[in-house]
Formats: structure tokens, sequence, C-alpha cells
């Protein structure tokens, strides 16, 4: 083995702490704390909606991550930086390298359509400015100009899909000239600006929805605090649907981009004795304070404030995106300054967005580089050629919804079942012990004990129960029965690009090995 490295094999890593703590928390901040978030409250019992979540945040979440640092740290250490390698070190077996493909494939299936609706929201922060929706104040209206953006009908605001295809294109180019500079110069120097921007512009438009008040002086029940009300007050009787249940796991473990692999990766450039408790809890608790305390006072209330109680529901009910961009721009049509309080709104978004989609890419980034043995700028650009091909239907079959399928996949069905392989791995594979007292290394506070617990039997078994509810509940989706037939085909499509997708990453393992013999120097650390 040589013992200098050729220099792409000079091993990447975070700057600093504070670095690693804000690109995490960018990778967990993102447009799920926004509006997806509220919606789920709304949707699933308001303030008895936080009793599942809490426990899904103790139980599910932090036990996560705290596991998904661990395992990447040490592949980090082994020369692994996805978890196809992690899994191969901790486990030493070839077959657990195969499972650690959900870990690529599943934050790749989110990046190729996050990355388009992250466009969207610069592009909206850029029609807020310019006033170019400032005169709708119809709900119809509004829809009428988000579906002219998407393509998907041709009205009096827009032509085609050229618009919103021009901000994809910025979104994506931003994208990889981040990404092409790397871990420190690139994803950790985006955070170190972006976050702060982030959170002070977030207060901001907080207090400017908090003092709202009662918009209507003829109708002073229809508030702010009413609008808080309408999403806190508990509707305990809720708790008896697992639905419920579902949701709030599912929602902990978007928010938290925590089962995904995503997190993994990052994780792989700590430093063999970074910390990793406090580091991921603190990272952890910025995401919690962003969604709970911000994400959770700025669309719903706002939105109750305007249309009502009853009016709320019917958002409430319309879902993520109609509330950010058609009920938003409606109301910020209503407020003085709107035109600024939506830039701000939008660009909030996107900063929130466009730091989630960094750490969507780079685990395929960071496969690619571990297999082939290629320099990271190598890397990026075979990506962003693949990337850029395979981000195409997603654009151009929204209606038909195709995203919504790609989401089925890798933001619910991968996620649960790479968790699970995880906590297993942790807990049972590489042992428990063994396992603590890796995370424990270099750790700046100690994790109570009873979490030794928690991870080795309450977690894996709260994901069992967890797939089996879904495989009963959802079985319509996945024989696709519930899919209108005019989308059926798009199904299908997404479907067998997504299996192709993993069946090109599965072979690249062996076809790596290959390659690896003949040119020995590219065997990776
Ligand atoms: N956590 C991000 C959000 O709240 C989404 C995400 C999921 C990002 C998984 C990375 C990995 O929007």
């Amino acid at each position: 083995m040589a013992a200098k490295q050729p220099a792409h094999h000079q091993k990447e890593a975070w700057n600093s702490q504070l670095g690693v703590i804000l690109a995490m928390a960018g990778s967990a901040v993102g447009l799920g704390n926004f509006l997806r978030f509220p919606v789920q409250a709304a949707q699933n019992g308001g303030g008895a909606f936080m009793i599942p979540y809490v426990l899904a945040l103790l139980l599910l979440g932090i036990p996560l991550c705290l596991v998904e640092w661990t395992i990447g740290r040490y592949g980090g250490q082994h020369g692994h930086n996805t978890a196809v390698g992690a899994f191969g070190a901790m486990s030493h077996r070839r077959g657990f390298e195969y499972l650690g493909l959900l870990g690529v494939f599943g934050p790749y299936v989110i990046f190729l359509y996050y990355v388009f609706v992250c466009a969207w929201t610069l592009a909206y922060s850029f029609f807020a400015i310019t006033g170019y929706y400032s005169g709708i104040q119809d709900e119809q209206m509004m829809r009428s100009f988000l579906a002219g953006f998407q393509g998907i009908e041709q009205n009096q605001y827009f032509h085609g899909i050229w618009v919103a295809y021009l901000f994809f294109l910025i979104t994506f180019g931003l994208n990889l000239v981040v990404l092409y500079r790397g871990i420190e110069h690139g994803i950790e120097k985006a955070a170190k600006f972006m976050m702060p921007a982030l959170l002070v512009l977030a207060v901001i438009f907080t207090l400017r929805v908090l003092m709202m008040g009662a918009p209507d002086p003829a109708r002073p029940a229809w508030n702010v605090t009413n609008g808080l009300g309408y999403l806190w007050n508990p509707d305990f009787s809720r708790l008896k649907d697992s639905k419920v249940w579902l949701a709030a796991a599912g929602q902990i473990f978007f928010t938290l981009s925590a089962g995904i692999g995503a997190l993994l990766t990052y994780a792989t450039y700590l430093k063999k004795d970074d910390d990793i408790p406090l580091s991921s809890l603190s990272a952890g608790s910025t995401n919690e304070f962003v969604e709970v305390v911000l994400g959770g006072s700025i669309a719903i209330p706002a939105a109750f404030a305007f249309f009502g109680p009853l009016g709320i529901v019917e958002v409430a009910k319309s879902g993520s995106w109609n509330l950010g961009f058609v009920t938003m721009p409606l109301i910020l049509n209503r407020i003085p300054w709107g035109e600024l309080f939506g830039a701000i709104w939008f660009f909030v978004l996107f900063l929130a967005g466009v730091t989630s989609v960094f750490s969507l890419a780079q685990p395929l980034i960071a496969y690619l580089q571990n297999l082939f043995g290629w320099s990271r700028k190598r890397a990026v650009t075979v990506f962003g050629i693949v990337s850029f091909l395979l981000c195409q239907p997603c654009i151009f079959f929204l209606r038909q919804g195709f995203i919504d399928e790609m989401d089925f996949w890798g933001g619910t069905v991968c996620l649960v079942l790479f968790s699970l392989f995880q906590v297993i791995i942790f807990g049972w594979v590489f042992g428990l012990k063994q396992s603590w007292e890796e995370m424990h290394r270099g750790a700046h506070i100690k994790v109570p004990a009873i979490f030794k617990f928690i991870i080795k039997y309450v977690t894996p078994a709260y994901l069992l129960l967890i797939l089996g509810a879904w495989v009963s509940q959802y079985h319509g989706v996945f024989v696709l029965s519930d899919v209108p037939p005019e989308k059926k085909p798009y199904a299908i499509a997404a479907r067998v690009m997504m299996t192709l997708m993993i069946a090109a990453l599965a072979l690249m393992i062996p076809l790596a090995r290959r390659l690896r013999r003949r040119v020995p120097e590219l065997e990776p650390r």
C-alpha cells in the first residue's frame, strides 16, 4: 500500500465544530420545517400531534442521529464516506455493503425532486420583490399562477415552463459549484453564511407574523392568537388514529434528515476524536427550534388570521405546497411591505432548502469517489451530468405525480428500512458496548444510559411497528390501486427509473472491485 496518497486522495474533513453543526443543521432545516410540519400538525390533531411527535423525537429521532453520526465517523476513519463502506467496515460482511446502498440511493431520490422545489422558492422570492404576483387577490388566480409557473397550464402569467426551468438551472448550478468546492470550502463555508442568515430572517419574519393581530377589524376573532390556538390546542381524540402516529414518526425522520444516509455521509468527514453527542444534539435542537417555534408560528397562524376558522381547514387540507406557494403569497399581498416580506419568506425557504440539497447530493458524490478513486471534481462533473438528466422527468411530469412517487419511495420507504439497518448494525452487529464506546470517544457530554436500552430494543421495535402499519395501511400504494389510471404509466415509469438506479449503484460495487484489481493504486485507504 502506498505510503503517500495521490493528491485527490487527501482526506476531506470539516474545519470546525461550529461548521459541522451548521452544516448538519443546514441539512435538517429545510422546507419540511416551514411547510410540511405545520400542515402535518394541523391535519393530525394540532397540539395533540405533539405527543406522538415528541415521543418519536425521543425514541426514533435522537437515537438515530446518534447512531448515524457514529456509523459515519467510524466509516470515515476507515476511508469510507458512504453507508456502503461504513456498513462493510462495521460488519466485516460484504452483504451489509449492499444494504448500505439504500443510504446512497435514498438521499439521491429525494435530491432529484427537492432541487426543483427549491428552485420554486428562489423564483417566488424574485416574483415577490418584483411584484409579479402582487395584483392577485383571489385564491383561484393564485393557484393558476402557480400552475402556470410549473408549466401545468398556459395563462396570462406564464407561457410554458421556461421561467421555472431557468430557476432550476440557477439552483442546480449553484449547488454544483458548492459541491465542487468540497466539504470545507464548499458546504461548510456555505452553511456558515447561510444558516445564520436564515435564522435571522426567519426570526424577523416570525415576529412580523405575530404582530399581524386581527387584520380585518370587522372580524376580530380572526387573529394570530386564535391561529396559534388552532394549531396548538390539542384534540386528544385523534391519538386513537394510527395514521397520526405514523405521520408524527414520518415528520421526525424527514425534518431531522435522519435515517436516510445524508447525515451519515456528512459524519464521515468528522475527525477521529470529534465530539458526537453534543454536536448532534445541537444540530437537532436547532432544527427543532426552527420547526416547532418558528415553523409553527408562521404559515398556519397567519392563514387563520386571514381566512378564519373555516378557511384554515381548507388550507390545512390542501397540503404543504399550497400553503407555501398559494396561501402565503395571498397573505403577503395584503400586508404593508408585502413585497419585501414576501421576498424574505421565500428566501428563507430557499436558504433552508438549498442547504438540505447539498446533503442529499453528497452521498452519491462520495460513493463515486470511494469506489472509483475519482477526484471530487471528476465525481461532481459526472454527478452533474447524470443528475441533470434524471431531474427532467420530475420537472416535466410533475402534474402526472412523478414527484409523489419518488417521494413515497425515497422519503418514506427507504427511510424506515435504512433506519432499521442502521440500528441493527449499531446495536446488534457491531455490538452495543463497542458502539457506545465508539460514540463517546472525544465526546463533550455523556448520553444517558437509558438510551442504550432504547437503541437496542425500543427503536428497532418501533421501526418494525411502523413498517408493519405502513404495509397494511398503504397496501394500495404498493400495488398502485390508489393511483388514478391516467397517472399510472408515470408512476410505473418512476418505479422503473428507480429500479434501474439502484441496480446501477449495486453493479458499481463489483465493477469497482474489478477495476481496482487492475489499478492497485486506486485501493481506498
Ligand atoms: N430535513 C429536510 C427538511 O426538513 C429534508 C431532508 C431529508 C434533507 C433528508 C436531507 C435528507 O426539509
